[in-house]
């Protein structure tokens, strides 16, 4: 397995839309385990292939308790959206930010797992907004983006100048919320 680099906003490969997966072989079973390594190593609960550079669509997360339920959910459609929440979200591919967002705390999707095999499947609380949020990662649409334009640069300075800061290195030496990052 290896872990895959996730691209930072304000990156425009973030921006590219997620084309259907055809194939569900050897190849497809490896890049589920290596983006679930990936999470957990970030650490987050729900990451997209646009996220790792991997325009297909497919995402993984993992919003158990314990960190020992990972999913993957391919060529996946929202049949039904409920109950509308706000709550503070964060992203790995939006480090250290995290802002409130409006979703749905319910919803009901179809998907494929790393098998071809459809499923559909209710969601609730964290579960359907990683969801939701996941979705919008594969429609090249970043949680900033329901942000006003200038808070979203007030974001992408300080990215920036995060960046700048530790040499153009990868974010691990970041500063972690409680919150989870999708
Ligand atoms: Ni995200």
């Amino acid at each position: 397995m290896a872990l895959l680099p996730i691209l930072e906003f304000p990156d425009t490969r973030l921006r590219i839309r997620a084309k259907p997966v055809e194939h569900f072989d050897a190849q497809l079973r490896q890049l589920i385990a290596d983006m679930v390594e990936t999470m957990y190593a970030a650490p987050g609960v729900g990451l997209a292939g646009t996220q790792v550079n991997v325009h297909r669509h497919i995402f993984v997360m993992d919003t158990s308790a314990e960190k020992n339920d990972p999913q993957a959910y391919i060529n996946t459609e929202i049949l039904e959206r409920d109950e509308i929440q706000v709550a503070e979200e964060g992203c790995l591919s939006v480090p250290t930010i995290f802002e409130p967002i409006r979703r749905a705390t319910r919803v009901r999707v179809r998907a494929r797992d790393a098998d071809g095999a459809l499923f559909e499947r209710e969601l609730t609380g964290l579960a359907a907004v990683c969801v939701q949020h996941e979705m919008d990662h594969l429609a090249g649409k970043l949680f900033v983006d329901y942000l006003t334009a200038l808070k979203r640069e007030r974001i992408r300075r300080r990215l920036e100048k995060e960046r700048r800061e530790r040499g153009g290195s990868a974010s691990s030496s970041s500063p972690r919320s409680a919150e989870p990052a999708l």
